[in-house]
């Protein structure tokens, strides 16, 4: 007969604690139940001004959950929370994170709007304080495909511009996707737009915006959602490698998953899903 053993068995690792800012959004209100229902993560507070005061489970159409949505971060960082995730908006983001770190809470960010040139700064800020940030354009696994992609194809053709094409209600240009997809080609390939810049004859604006010295153009009408393309050209050949999100949030969040729980290990910035994966 086996004999039970009277050691009593070790605690598990307790579940990371996670505030959500922007949780009643659309990528908020599908990351929240993802949360909910993994047993290694805890969902501590939920921010949006809208539904202040409502209890989170509620707001998003189910049963109370115990987390009551409240208007600001600050607020929502009182609890007790290691890892910041938001998806908020390009405007609010930077005053977020700043405010997390300053609380020392480790961050996600999927809102678009961290300049990647400002990386360097908020990479030392997060190392004086001993925090992880993980930044991505993109928490796609499919669109980081892409990006990884479009990486080697540039890399091969001797011309190339990236097109960002996203709904007419984006507010912000280019889309967090296409502007790092545009660092991270500037960074491996100094080879700069193949066609006339600003000094070309007629409207220069035309011909989009010189980030990372990539040419980078967005497109903004109803009917799409976010479409990043690679346009590249040699001789007589052309190639297109394109991104094209769907309607739904879903693809957003094993990624995002990913770096809540590999955030708390990091120290300083790391930008771009790809930094995570195999
Ligand atoms: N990295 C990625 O994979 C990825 C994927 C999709 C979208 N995004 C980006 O993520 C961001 C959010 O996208 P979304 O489509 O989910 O936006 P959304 O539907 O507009 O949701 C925004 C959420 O943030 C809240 N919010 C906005 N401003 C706030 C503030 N100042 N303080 C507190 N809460 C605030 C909103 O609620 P209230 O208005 O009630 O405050 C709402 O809950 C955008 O920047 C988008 O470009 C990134």
């Amino acid at each position: 007969m086996q004999r039970r053993s009277t050691v009593p068995e070790a605690p598990g690792p307790s579940p990371i604690a996670v505030v959500v800012a922007g949780a009643t959004g659309w990528v908020g209100s599908a990351l929240v139940p993802a949360i909910l229902a993994a047993s290694d993560l805890a969902l501590v507070g939920a921010v949006a001004r809208r539904h202040a005061g409502q209890d989170v489970g509620t707001v998003l159409g189910g049963l109370p959950v115990g987390v009551t949505v409240v208007g600001t971060v600050p607020e929502a960082l009182a609890a007790r929370a290691a890892v910041m995730v938001d998806f908020t908006s390009a405007v609010s983001v930077q005053g977020h994170v700043r405010a997390a770190l300053d609380r020392g809470v480790h961050v996600v960010v999927g809102s678009s709007g961290l300049d990647p040139a400002d990386d360097p700064r908020l990479d030392a800020y997060a190392r004086e304080r001993g925090l992880g940030v993980v930044v991505a354009g993109n928490f796609s696994l499919v669109a980081t495909l892409a990006k990884r992609l479009a990486l080697i194809a540039a890399a091969e053709m001797p011309g190339w511009e990236v097109v960002d094409y996203a709904a007419a209600s984006k507010p912000d240009a280019p889309s967090g996707t296409a502007f790092e997809w545009a660092a991270a080609l500037g960074a491996a390939h100094s080879k700069g737009p193949a066609g006339p810049g600003s000094e070309g004859i007629g409207h220069s604006q035309a011909r989009g915006a010189t980030i990372a010295g990539v040419q980078v153009h967005s497109v903004r009408v109803p009917g799409y959602v976010l479409s990043t393309a690679l346009l590249a050209g040699a001789g007589d050949e052309r190639l297109t490698i394109r991104y094209d999100a769907g309607q739904s949030p879903a693809p957003y969040l094993t990624g995002t998953l990913l770096a809540i729980r590999r955030v708390t290990s990091l120290l300083g910035l790391v930008r771009g899903l790809e930094q995570l994966l195999p």
